[in-house]
């Protein structure tokens, strides 16, 4: 077991590539705090992992909220006695046009997918820290934080900026043993914000298939796991294979 005694944090963890990462986590032996907004997804995912024998709690957060992510730290170590790896997943995109966007929509959008992960690093490493140093933070960025895209606009550029968040918080958090990396994935089960997977989705990439949210979970738990020991402020792209292609 690559996680045994861990205590892992993963947000956004209701559905998709979040319920996918905490399952995984589970059969590695971690204890997962299962964090969404949406109560009975986080408690359905808990009540699944424990099924299975796993350890797991829900716990119902909005990430962007700075007092509920200090609260949620506190409640994690309170259940589980410390953390050890977190992983920043949650995100929402804005899918508008730079001259359609309000800055409401805009401002959201940022609050949830770039202000939220630093939060919750931020209050994380700082509990990793207090426990004497180690662990593992790995965020969530998207081969939209690479490229320009016609439908959006501010997830662009918080994907961007989670990219090099990542270096900084990797720089920042070396001296105290916490290796800090990104995966930018594309076209992975759902689309972000959507329940349901279609099969038709159109991929271009290499691999001819879209991404699955097992495909996320492996690359995650190697990201967090000693296996990736060497591998610190890193990004992995987990696409198929298509930012390693030509634009037609
Ligand atoms: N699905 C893809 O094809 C794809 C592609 C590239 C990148 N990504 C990235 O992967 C990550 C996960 O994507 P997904 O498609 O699994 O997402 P999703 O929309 O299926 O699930 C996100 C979960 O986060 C929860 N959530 C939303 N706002 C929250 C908040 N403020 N606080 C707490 N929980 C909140 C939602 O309730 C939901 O359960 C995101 O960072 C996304 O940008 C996904």
């Amino acid at each position: 077991m690559k996680l045994k005694d861990k205590v892992a944090i993963v947000t956004g963890a209701g559905r998709n590539i979040g319920e996918a990462v905490s399952h995984t986590f589970a059969r590695e032996g971690a204890a997962v705090a299962v964090v969404d907004l949406d109560k009975s997804r986080a408690e359905t995912v808990a009540a699944d992992i424990k099924k299975e024998g796993g350890k797991a709690a829900a716990f119902v957060v909005n990430v962007a909220d700075e007092a509920q992510v200090q609260k949620l730290m506190k409640d994690v170590v309170a259940a589980f006695g410390r953390i050890d790896v977190l992983v920043n997943n949650v995100a929402i995109s804005d899918n508008r046009h730079i001259l359609e966007i309000t800055k409401d929509e805009w401002d959201k959008v940022i609050a949830v997918t770039l202000t939220a992960p630093f939060l919750m690093g931020k209050y994380a490493a700082q509990q990793m820290v207090a426990q004497g140093g180690g662990g593992n933070i790995l965020n969530v960025a998207s081969t939209s934080g690479w490229r320009g895209r016609h439908r959006a606009l501010a997830y662009t550029s918080a994907k961007g900026g989670v990219i090099n968040l990542t270096r900084s918080m990797a720089v920042q958090l070396a001296p105290h043993r916490i290796r800090v990396n990104s995966i930018s994935p594309n076209k992975i089960g759902s689309p972000v914000g959507k329940a349901d997977f279609d099969p038709t989705r159109p991929v271009v990439n290499l691999a001819g298939r879209t991404g699955v949210p097992e495909d996320m979970a492996k690359a995650v738990l190697f990201m967090v796991s000693d296996d990736s020991d060497f591998v610190w402020g890193e990004n992995l792209f987990l696409d198929g294979g298509t930012m390693a292609m030509e634009v037609t």
